[in-house]
């Protein structure tokens, strides 16, 4: 049994390069988080060379940064934890490279973590601080929806063993939830990402104003053994699936276009982009932790790049978006929102129902929506039903998510082979 427990995970799949000490799964050290959104914003969406050569700048104080604020050494370390997938090739690859070097010169057993895996840990480290009562027990199952920018994805989770199982019940046939969200922030001229942006503007509108609608996926549609169209892990068979767990986020981005077209809201869309294009600020409840590393070297953009000289305008606000926004583009924005939050809704306590589970949990970016926490949590409490969520830092991709899935993979010496390589596409469970 490791002596003290203690795990420095590291997380680079997609635009976060992020380390984090935890010890025994449950108590967070140290969570370090250098984005790039400042790097990718201006071309609104993740450009995946940009992102492997900020996280090859940001590796070494990003994790420099995790040990010195848990006030531990390598040496201290009991196991080193790695996303390897699903993820942006060259960007997983950075982090399980230098993870690998760092375990072999330390002599550490390397585990290797999948991200959506990490996520679902996101809420299980959170639940875990909590005093006895106000928690689940761990040996409770738990339907699981992971929702970022990559994945809208539903799994039964079940411990086992002192370790968890993990069975695809639902998942998008396209866009991810959160990928909506950034398509649509983009076409009305908001920043990247976007789910903050819509966030704070959808308090401003009247969510009933537009009625969108999802359609039912039809079973036809899965059993034709197309693969779906959608960017992540594409292993499990969507004919498997029961239709009515499966989801598609991309008709309402056409949606959206049609209603900006038509309403002859675009002048409006591009006058906004041209007067907030502006790269980092995100507002409101902008979840993307950005850590300042002291004596970190300067990179050309990213977290430290408020320090250099910039061309740039300088960060824009809520109020700044707000103020530009007309009446009827903040309905259309609250509209959005309420659509798509109501269709995760739906999907989910209808699997919750069918598979008997009393225990939710909801992770990933889009989790830190507030409309979403408060939907959710009310529909939870009519059906007498537990929901759970990430705090708002974990919600997003960190790195504390990964050393925490590690905690019972290190105790069951679920180690990584020393040839360890990028997964892009990793599937989780069966
Ligand atoms: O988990 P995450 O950091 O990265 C992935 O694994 O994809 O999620 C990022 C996604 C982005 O699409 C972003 O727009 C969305 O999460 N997001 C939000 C909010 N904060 C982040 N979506 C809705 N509301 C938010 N408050
Ligand atoms: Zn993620």
């Amino acid at each position: 049994m490791p002596a003290r427990g203690l795990i420095l995970g590291i997380e680079s799949s997609c635009d976060e390069t992020a380390a984090a000490v935890v010890q025994r799964g449950s108590r967070t050290l140290s969570s370090v988080v250098a984005s790039q959104i400042a790097t990718h914003a201006r071309y609104g969406g993740v450009v995946p060379e940009l992102a492997s050569r900020e996280h090859l700048r940001a590796i070494v104080p990003v994790v420099r940064a995790a040990l010195a604020q848990a006030n531990v050494t390598l040496a201290d370390l009991d196991a080193i934890a790695v996303t390897s997938g699903p993820g942006l090739a060259g960007a997983l690859l950075v982090g399980i490279t230098y993870a690998k070097a760092l375990a072999f010169a330390q002599n550490l057993p390397l585990i290797a973590v999948n991200h959506l895996e990490g996520h679902i840990h996101a809420v299980l480290l959170n639940e875990r601080s909590l005093p006895d009562g106000q928690r689940s027990p761990d040996s409770e199952p738990a339907l699981a929806l992971v929702v970022s920018g990559g994945h809208t994805h539903l799994y039964l989770a079940r411990p086992a063993n002192g370790s968890w199982t993990y069975t695809l019940v639902g998942r998008t046939l396209d866009d991810a939830a959160g990928e909506a969200f950034d398509k649509v922030a983009k076409l009305l001229g908001l920043g990247y990402p976007g789910g903050p942006w819509i966030d704070s503007l959808a308090l401003h509108g009247n969510p009933h104003a537009v009625p969108f609608s999802f359609s039912q996926i039809k079973p036809k549609l899965h059993l034709a053994g197309k693969p779906p169209r959608t960017k992540a892990a594409r292993t499990v068979p969507i004919a498997n699936l029961d239709p009515r767990f499966l989801f598609s986020f991309s008709g309402i981005k056409t949606a959206v276009l049609r209603y900006v077209q038509l309403h002859n809201l675009r002048p409006e869309a591009e006058s906004r982009r041209d007067a907030l294009f502006t790269g980092p600020a995100a507002p409101g409840n902008s979840n993307r932790s950005v850590n300042s590393l002291p004596g970190a070297p300067g990179p050309a953009s990213g977290t430290w790049e408020s320090k250099k000289p910039t061309t740039h305008k300088p960060p824009t606000t809520q109020a700044d978006a707000l103020a530009l926004c007309s009446p009827q583009t903040l309905d259309l924005i609250a509209s959005f929102q309420h659509a798509v939050v109501g269709d995760l809704m739906k999907k989910t306590f209808a699997a919750a129902e069918s598979l008997a589970v009393r225990r939710i949990l909801i992770t990933g970016g889009v989790a830190a929506n507030r409309e979403l926490r408060l939907r959710f949590t009310a529909e939870a409490a009519r059906r007498n039903l537990r929901v759970a969520f990430p705090t708002l830092a974990l919600s997003t991709d960190n790195a504390a998510m990964i050393a925490a899935a590690a905690w019972p993979k290190l105790q069951s010496h679920d180690f990584a082979p020393t040839n360890l390589s990028a997964s892009p596409s990793l599937a989780l469970g069966l």
